[in-house]
């Protein structure tokens, strides 16, 4: 594992940024897995303006999102769907055949993360997967459990993924209570793991994540099990290391 230790939330951008632009400059066919969250957001930024200045370019470029809401239509605009259009796709030569998501208005879970499963495996797996971690530990909607799902299912959220995704609805009411993710086994097939991690308060779940026991109690502490993972975090989420 690899860890980049940037000065602060910009710096961290413009490294996960760098690192994504040289996977898709060394191979144009790449197949990318990509979050959503506040932790990305300053990465798409530099992607956007990379493709702007003309120094990279997405057309061969295949995406698959680690998750959607259950219940939520792509337009609405609090859908992980329409976060992508928002921040990266809209902004970028990226094919629209080429972007991948899960159907959060799919009523037949099982059938839905089957489809997403196959898609992946069709597309030829993922090259690099792109996350951020939750405060609880989770990656993707993979919450603290006593067990590590092997593939794409649909969750239930917990109280305290509810509680602080609620900052991006009207009421906590608002707040979709599922929603379908890629599993643990899932995000391990990728070839490569791009984590960027931010923030005092993001700092013990680092620690425990990075350096604690691999349990499915913190899920992003399976990363240590991954061969090939590159941490881009700003000095205050290792302010615990
Ligand atoms: C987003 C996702 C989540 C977030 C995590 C961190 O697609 O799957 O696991 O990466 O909740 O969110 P932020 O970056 O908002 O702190």
């Amino acid at each position: 594992m690899r860890i980049y230790e940037m000065e602060n939330y910009d710096e961290m951008s413009r490294q996960a940024a760098n690192i994504i632009a040289a996977q898709i400059t060394l191979q144009p066919e790449s197949v990318l897995g990509l979050a959503t969250g506040s932790s990305p957001i300053g990465t798409y930024e530099h992607l956007a303006k990379l493709y702007e200045q003309g120094d990279l370019d997405f057309s061969g470029v295949t995406t698959f999102n680690l998750d959607e809401y259950v219940g939520l239509p792509a337009d609405n605009d609090q859908s992980y769907r329409y976060f992508m259009e928002d921040n990266l796709f809209n902004k970028v030569n990226i094919s629209p055949d080429s972007i991948n998501f899960l159907n959060g208005m799919s009523s037949d879970a099982e059938t839905e993360c089957h489809r997403y499963e196959q898609a992946i495996i069709e597309a030829g797996g993922i090259d690099l997967q792109l996350l951020g971690i939750g405060h609880n530990g989770h990656i993707a909607f993979n919450e603290p459990s006593d067990r590590f799902e092997r593939s794409t299912f649909q969750v239930e959220l917990t109280q305290s993924t509810i509680d602080a995704n609620k900052r991006f609805f009207a009421s906590i009411d608002d707040v979709p209570r599922k929603a379908y993710t890629m599993g643990i086994g899932t995000i391990m097939a990728a070839r490569k793991i791009l984590v960027v991690v931010s923030g005092a308060d993001k700092a013990e779940t680092v620690k425990a994540a990075l350096t604690g026991p691999v349990t499915a109690e913190v899920p992003a502490s399976i990363l240590q099990f991954h061969q090939d993972v590159v941490i881009v975090a700003d000095q205050e989420a290792l302010s615990r290391m």
